[in-house]
């Protein structure tokens, strides 16, 4: 299968452009000012699969946005890859912070990008990566090579909590049947050294809010006097660690997994350099949970997070003001064997115990999620490692992740197999953020990788 690094110096400028393109639709699924775009990138995606080579695609409908299917069965006795992404993106905001427009893709080089990165929302998460998998498609349709059949399931919910995906899979257990699930949807160490995801954290999202008085108040003729909302909100999310930066809820780390001594010592192996990491988030120092290094923190590790904070005035100016109310939004990211549904019902009961009187309480819970991991001594993990191998020339190191993809846990659950985490992003992509961007390394490396999974996938099975 050598030709596949021929077939992408050969095809990487209309590779590049069809990305584009696809980058240019603002499917936000978050905001329903995009519906239209969310559902127009749909269509996109099922005419790239139709082009790519499978030969049945549909646009499936659920109370939210659609799913795309497709699938190309070449023999009902060789293996089925089913490979899962998603089409929609996270909002653009804040709008300001950006260099060039979010929805207006430009390549521009970059210190770890030399040969350029594409800069547009939703470039790395996850666009460009689900598109890899389009394009490998393509390359193998087109020579005459695809060892194996293979189904798509691309989603437009992913980054507002897969609600209809869950709906979607309980549905179409024998549709979707497969033996491995491959998605492109995390990172890598590095464009020297890869790595592939074995761990994704769990999550449970609430949003607070706290009422003083019933109205908003004169803070002079009032102040001191009655509770401020803002004040009390404060107190209670400060309360929310310790002095070691451990989590206060009663209850919270019961069922958390705890890594023996010697796999502590194997993670400490991954190559990180804790200077580059401060000095690329410009912070003179790390901050975290007591005991732990940073790369526990952010992966084996649970966590509290206020995600927003809002309430009073925030207007041009100074106004005299003790508001009515106060919100904030909170995430927390588990770890395997929390469940996250007793997590958010653990947080609802402490938050509500630890409001004064003179303050209510109301805690909504949003979405949420289980954590994930993937044992490494199994086909899947095998081929994919030896696929890496061969496309960089360097074994890649099996890593958690401190993110979350919440369907995977799923996907275990009601289809029975094991996902691979075959991710080519990097931390430095700004995923979620402003200038977002993927390395064009990154997109054509992933292209040239896939292939080889389907290939050892087959012969390993
Ligand atoms: N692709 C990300 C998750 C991710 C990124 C995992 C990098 C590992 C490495 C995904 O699109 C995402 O953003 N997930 C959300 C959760 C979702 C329920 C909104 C997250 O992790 O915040
Ligand atoms: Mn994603
Ligand atoms: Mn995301």
């Amino acid at each position: 299968m050598n030709n596949i690094k021929t077939y992408v110096e050969q095809h990487k400028d209309r590779f590049i452009e069809e990305l584009i393109t696809l980058l240019k639709m603002p499917s936000v699924s978050a905001d329903s000012a995009f519906s239209q775009d969310v559902i127009n990138t749909s269509e996109a995606v099922k005419i790239a699969l139709e082009k790519a080579g499978c030969d049945q695609v549909e646009v499936c409908e659920t109370p939210g946005y659609p799913i795309v299917y497709g699938e190309k069965i070449i023999d009902p006795n060789l293996p089925t890859v089913l490979v899962y992404g998603h089409y929609d993106v996270q909002p653009a905001d804040p709008i300001d912070l950006w260099d060039s427009p979010p929805f207006e893709p430009v390549i521009k080089k970059t210190d770890i990008h030399p040969e350029g990165a594409i800069f547009a929302r939703g470039a790395s998460d996850d666009k460009g990566q689900m598109y890899m998998h389009v394009k490998a498609l393509e390359y193998m349709t087109k020579n005459n090579n695809l060892p194996c059949n293979v189904k798509f399931m691309i989603e437009g919910e992913e980054e507002v909590g897969s609600e209809s995906l869950s709906w979607f899979v309980k549905q179409h257990q024998d549709k979707l049947a497969n033996d491995v699930i491959l998605i492109s949807d995390t990172g890598m160490i590095s464009n020297t050294q890869p790595s592939i995801t074995t761990g994704l954290r769990g999550l449970s999202y609430v949003e607070v809010e706290v009422t003083g008085p019933n109205r908003d108040l004169h803070s002079g003729l009032y102040g001191g006097a009655v509770a401020n909302p803002i004040n009390i909100l404060n107190k209670m999310i400060a309360s929310l660690h310790d002095e070691n930066n451990h989590i206060t809820i009663p209850g919270f780390y019961d069922n958390v997994e705890n890594l023996s001594a010697e796999e502590r010592v194997e993670m400490a192996k991954a190559p990180f350099s804790l200077d580059a990491y401060k000095k690329a988030l410009d912070i003179e120092a790390v901050y975290g949970e007591k005991g732990y290094t940073t790369n526990e923190r952010n992966s084996i590790r649970p966590t509290l997070d206020v995600n927003g904070i809002w309430g009073g005035y925030t207007g041009e100016g100074a106004k005299t003001v003790i508001a009515s109310k106060a919100h904030a939004k909170i995430s927390m990211r588990l770890v395997p064997n929390q469940d996250w549904e007793e997590i958010t019902e653990l947080f609802k009961n402490h938050f509500e115990s630890i409001a004064p009187k003179g303050a209510k309480v109301k805690v909504k819970p949003h979405h949420g999620g289980q954590g994930y991991v993937t044992p490494i001594d199994n086909i899947g993990y095998r081929a994919a490692a030896k696929a890496y191998q061969d496309s960089f020339g360097v074994t890649p190191i099996p890593q958690r992740s401190g993110g979350s993809i919440p369907i995977v846990a799923l996907f275990e659950k009601e289809l029975k197999s094991k996902t691979i985490l075959m991710g080519f992003g990097l931390d430095s992509d700004a995923i979620h953020s402003p200038n977002e961007h993927f390395g064009i390394f990154n997109y054509l490396k992933g292209i040239e990788t896939i292939p080889l999974f389907y290939k050892y996938f087959t012969e390993m099975s």
